[in-house]
């Protein structure tokens, strides 16, 4: 699930970026929080999470890494799409930007529990064999 994660931030740093490129050359700065994240919630936070659970399988195998996984991939873009129609105007789309964005914060608050649940320096975790690999 690692890998996966850190696939599918990748493709959020390329379209906030270019995002960005767009409200750049555009002008249209209304939709800088947007932009500000696509990067830091899909980007660096999905980026994150695949590296956490890169190095403790423990947590990406639980459910709870499996339903954090699909609420912070489903919530996000749901709450980047509405957040483009408020920001255009539609006020409509404040409910859809509510209900994406608790589905990422419900999200953000089950990765904590995890890793504060399925995260610790076990023997049986894979530092202990990243290290033995680099002697
Ligand atoms: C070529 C790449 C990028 C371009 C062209 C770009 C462009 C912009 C522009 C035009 C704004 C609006 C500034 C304003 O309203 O005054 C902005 C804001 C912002 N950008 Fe980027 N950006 C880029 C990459 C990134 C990356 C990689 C991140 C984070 C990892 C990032 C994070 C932010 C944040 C947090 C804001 C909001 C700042 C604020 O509210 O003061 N940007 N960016
Ligand atoms: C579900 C989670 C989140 C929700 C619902 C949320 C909501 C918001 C809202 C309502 C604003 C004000 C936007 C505006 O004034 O136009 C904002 C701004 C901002 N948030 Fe978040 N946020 C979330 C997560 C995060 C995270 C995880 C980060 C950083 C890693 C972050 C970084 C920022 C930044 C840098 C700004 C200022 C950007 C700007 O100029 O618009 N947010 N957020």
């Amino acid at each position: 699930m690692g890998a996966k994660l850190i696939k599918i931030a990748s493709v959020y740093f390329v379209v906030g970026v270019f995002f960005g490129m767009f409200m750049s050359i555009t002008h249209q700065f209304q939709f800088a929080s947007v932009h500000a994240h696509i990067n830091l919630v899909g980007w660096v936070s999905l980026a994150l999470a695949g590296f956490v659970y890169h190095v403790f399988p423990k947590a990406a195998s639980s459910l709870l890494g499996k339903i954090h996984f699909w609420l912070h991939n489903i919530g996000l873009p749901i709450m980047m799409i509405g957040l483009i129609f408020l920001l255009s105007g539609m006020q409509a789309a404040e409910p859809v930007v509510a209900v994406g964005g608790s589905l990422t914060a419900l999200a953000v608050v089950l990765f904590t529990i995890n890793v504060l649940k399925n995260v610790s320096e076990a023997k049986d975790q894979s530092i202990t064999h990243n290290k033995t690999t680099s002697l």
